[in-house]
């Protein structure tokens, strides 16, 4: 690996349309941080740049809905989110916005270079156009059926149901969203990233120089790239953006995608603004080959921030470009995917107010848990769990034994160390090498396993306590104990280094109490951190026990949530209008079996599912992948309609349609038989 001088550490620019929830923190910014402050640790020169992603069309929707301007709407949830990051200690060196001046200026000039060396090509088209409203209809504003897997409620940019990338003009029996229109087709000009031009180089970038990139994301990356890239339109008709910066472009904006990652530029130039004397200039983050630039992101932005801004960076051709994207996947709540419209989240500012103080908490236990392999569930019994007996029972149980015997038999002076038995020799020999593992998991981004290494330091510290017995041994050999007690604290303040990254308010409690000033990330493994005779402070506890009660709080809220969803959604839709008998019976509906079944690639939605119809074996694809895991529906007989005409889904036959019923909150069952009955069997 290339030797770096220094890193900068972008986090995803969270929209300023709502406020921040765990899945958030889960994703990006505690592992983000977690990076950060372990290499500011190592002595590392580091920037970690956030902000507000202020533009989009969502931004300008909740406006419209709520009445106000889109600058009101990101006022406040900029102001909230920032509020949320600082009391989680997320360490940001800045955290600005998109909306800013600063911000304005350079992503303009980004695209102005751009265009000045011909980078874009330029297309005039007919694009939707809400003629009530008086408006283009781009992105968000459009809704419509997806042409790839029917989904009725397909947005202008993208169908969230079969994951596919689309342009408003592909949608079937497309709708505004303003007025509930059918729009009309109006002409426009756009300029588009000919990211089909860059395809060989991203090949070679990506697929041959990258290959120690996480596995979700080069193979993301690798189907993006193999199933062939298209231009991508950079600009916009709205009147919520960057504007763009040549004459025959008045009244369109940079397409959000195009302007956010340059955040990350824009917030560093605040950044180095406010602190030169820190930070140096702006270029030096930006231009620098000794500088290594990391995104952390979650899985949704990968394409964004793997392909889309390093092409914008390379036909810019003066910036680094980033040497990794260790992208998360999703965490879920309580086996629900959070969703912020149906208020299925635990929202930041909320925890804050019914967990005051611990902060730290949430953070192991979303560290622990964290979705880096797949996506994860967050529950709130895990969360106990992971407080009592992980943060309670071992760390805070060892912390608290070491620091009040010390404080009881020696009246809180650190006791001096004497002969070590081959015991006490190994347990401070098993602290270097836990640094070495954990050291590691670090460097490779592997923060959950990182962290099981932190606690295993916690757990060898309580079983070397427990098996010494000091409070025991105090009646028979008090000298030993003065041995053990300093093995012990030693111990103790090797903890308030490698958990620091994880737990930071913790440790800088911990090292209150023990009366120690911030050591370096060198120092651990050191067992002679603490010398003799070193006074401490009197000891608290570390992490305190959560009750039942508190949890069922927690619980009894989300059920509320859940009440509250599907009484909203429980009005059935009204019966379609009526059809004769004869339309019925040209349906030929039989119960097959399904007899393989598996996720079809590049799709978050869609199964290919092996059906027995009694009649023959067939292929059908349906979009039932997120309610139901592949090998856990073999066998189960389903209704199939038979003589629906074959359809190509992402280049698979779709040879017929399995039956499902969708509950009030969008949740799916099969349509099948009470009793098992044979194959074939005809529904009528
Ligand atoms: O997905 C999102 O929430 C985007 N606002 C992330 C933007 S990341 C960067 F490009 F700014
Ligand atoms: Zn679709």
């Amino acid at each position: 690996m290339k030797n770096f001088k220094r890193t900068l550490i972008t986090s995803a620019l969270p929209y300023a349309n709502g406020p921040v929830h765990i899945g958030h923190l889960a994703g990006v910014y505690v592992p983000a941080d977690i990076y950060a402050r372990y290499l500011r640790l190592k002595g590392e020169e580091v920037a970690f740049i956030g902000g507000s992603d202020e533009h989009g069309v969502p931004i300008t929707l909740k406006a419209k809905k709520e009445g106000i301007t889109p600058q009101d709407v990101v006022d406040k949830y900029h102001g909230m989110i920032k509020d949320s990051f600082e009391k989680f200690g997320i360490s940001f060196d800045v955290y600005s916005r998109t909306s800013s001046k600063i911000h304005h200026e350079t992503a303009s000039e980004i695209f102005k270079t751009l265009y000045d060396k011909g980078a874009f090509t330029e297309q005039t088209s007919e694009q939707f156009y809400d003629e009530e409203a008086k408006q283009f209809l781009a992105d968000r504003y459009i809704t419509g059926t997806c042409p790839k897997c029917n989904y009725e409620k397909a947005y202008g940019d993208q169908c969230e149901s079969c994951g596919s990338t689309l342009n408003a003009t592909d949608l079937i029996d497309p709708k505004s969203v303003l007025s509930g229109n059918k729009p009309v087709m109006k002409e426009t000009t756009h300029w588009f990233l000919p990211l089909d031009q860059y395809e060989p180089w991203l090949r070679e970038w990506i697929l041959e120089s990258h290959k120690e990139w996480k596995p979700n994301v080069y193979g993301q990356c690798k189907s993006w790239i193999d199933g062939g890239l298209n231009p991508r339109a950079v600009t916009r008709d709205l009147d919520w953006g960057v504007p763009v910066p040549i004459p025959e472009a008045v009244g369109k904006v940079l397409y959000v995608w195009f302007d956010a990652p340059i955040g990350y530029i824009s917030n560093t130039k605040v950044l180095c603004e406010d602190q030169p004397e820190k930070y140096g200039s702006w270029e030096k983050w930006w231009k620098d080959s000794e500088t290594r630039m990391l995104h952390f992101i979650g899985k949704d932005n990968i394409v964004f921030h793997c392909i889309i801004f390093p092409v914008i960076l390379k036909a810019e051709g003066t910036y680094n470009l980033p040497d990794n994207v260790p992208a998360n996947e999703f965490l879920n709540l309580e086996g629900d995917k959070i969703s912020t419209s149906r208020n299925w989240a635990v929202w930041l500012h909320e925890y804050l107010e019914a967990f005051p103080g611990k902060e730290d908490v949430l953070k192991y236990t979303l560290t622990a848990n964290a979705p880096e392999t797949k996506d994860n569930d967050f529950t709130w019994k895990d969360f106990q769990t992971r407080n009592n007996s992980e943060l309670v029972a071992i760390l805070g149980n060892f912390v608290n034994r070491a620091l009040i015997l010390t404080d009881k038999n020696y009246n809180g002076e650190v006791p001096v160390l004497g002969e070590l038995t081959e015991y006490d020799s190994n347990a401070l020999l098993e602290i270097g090498n836990l640094k070495v593992e954990t050291e590691k998991a670090l460097d490779t981004f592997h923060f959950r396993e990182a962290l099981r290494l932190a606690m295993e330091m916690a757990r060898l510290g309580n079983k070397y306590l427990a098996d010494m017995e000091p409070w025991k041994v105090v009646k028979t050999d008090p000298e030993r104990v003065k041995t053990i007690l300093n093995v012990a604290l030693q111990i103790t303040a090797n903890l308030t280094i490698v958990f620091e990254p994880f737990l930071p308010f913790s440790m800088n409690k911990l090292r209150g109490m023990m009366n120690l000033t911030k050591f370096d990330w060198s120092e651990l493994g050191r067992t002679d951190l603490i010398g003799a005779g070193h006074k401490i402070n009197t000891p608290e506890l570390l992490f305190e026990k959560i009750e039942d009660d508190v949890i069922q709080a927690q619980v009894d809220k989300l059920q509320a949530t859940k009440k509250a969803n599907e009484l909203e959604l429980s009005t059935a839709k009204p019966a379609k209008d009526n059809i004769e008998y004869e339309d019925f019976a040209k349906m030929d509906i039989r119960i097959g079996t399904i007899i393989a079944a598996e996720k079809v690639a590049k799709t978050k939605k869609l199964l290919k599912l092996t059906i027995d119809t009694g009649i023959d074996q067939r292929t059908v694809v349906s979009g039932i992948a997120e309610y139901f895991e592949p090998e856990k529906i073999i066998g189960q007989q389903v209704s199939i309609l038979v003589n629906l005409a074959p359809k190509t889904l992402k280049g698979i036959e779709s040879q017929g349609m399995i039956l499902m019923a969708e509950n009030p909150v969008g949740s799916l069952v099969f349509v099948a038989p009470v009793s098992k009955i044979k194959d074939g069997s005809e529904v009528k």
